[in-house]
């Protein structure tokens, strides 16, 4: 039995919109009238989605630098590459949502459609190239900040450093709320991060809740971070 998803580095796959609102409970009570980040984007169509509504979301990722030539075949690569790793490990999913590895990879190529055709359209105004920790954003330009599939996720990749100054700049950049989903990591394990963040000195002016998700995919991760800054 697999210990955990074994993955070279962060890949370029995609949430829709859909998926976004179970993670972290949103409405468009909520969402309307607010400025939305999506850090660390990639090739989610929450951003195009969500602006197809009319909500105001820009999203954040360091490889808006490339074309969309070169992100959808990018994102393929790796869709096929967690595709041809999924049935192996199936027992650590829950697949209530998805049915099975075809809905999940429809799911994902939706994402990525979705995702191309608007960053053909609308990549200067939507979509940021910058790396986290550091951004080009200013303080307190959004007031909601979303963080899918990369803080937590990756912690064998990323180290404790690169969270931290992470989560600092989320503050920075963000008046009401920060989210990210999820707190497991890839051994399918909540992240020994999560604790350490909550508890970590640089951040006793931030209110930390720990708020259950409306949605689990793998097996108990069914809970993200929400921060006040
Ligand atoms: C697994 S994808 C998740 C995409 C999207 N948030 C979602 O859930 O559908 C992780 C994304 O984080 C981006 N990323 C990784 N390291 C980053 C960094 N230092 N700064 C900005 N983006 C980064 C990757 O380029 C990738 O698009």
């Amino acid at each position: 039995m697999a210990e955990k998803f074994e993955l070279r580095d962060v890949i370029a796959i995609g949430r829709t919109f859909d998926e976004y609102c179970r993670m972290f409970n949103l409405t468009f009570t909520r969402l309307k009238g607010a400025a939305i980040l999506d850090a660390g984007g990639g090739v989610s169509s929450f951003t195009a989605e969500a602006n197809g509504l009319g909500l105001n979301v820009k999203s954040a990722d360091h490889i808006y630098g490339f074309s969309p030539r070169e992100l959808e075949s990018k994102s393929a690569v790796d869709l096929a590459e967690m595709l041809s790793k999924i049935d192996e490990i199936r027992d650590n999913y829950n697949w209530d949502f998805y049915g099975n590895s075809t809905g999940l990879a429809q799911y994902r190529e939706n994402a990525r459609a979705g995702f191309i055709a608007d960053y053909k359209l609308n990549r200067a105004p939507r979509y940021v190239n910058t790396g986290f920790p550091w951004t080009v954003f200013t303080g307190g330009e959004f007031d909601i900040t979303i963080m899918s599939h990369l803080l937590f996720l990756y912690d064998e990749h990323l180290d404790y450093g690169f969270h931290a100054d992470t989560v600092a700049e989320l503050l920075r950049i963000t008046r009401e709320e920060v989210m990210i989903y999820p707190l497991f990591n890839l051994r399918w394990k909540k992240s020994l991060f999560v604790d350490r963040i909550m508890g970590d000195a640089r951040f006793t002016k931030a209110r930390f809740t720990v708020k259950k998700s409306g949605f689990e995919f793998v097996k108990g991760a069914d809970e993200y971070l929400s921060i006040m800054p």
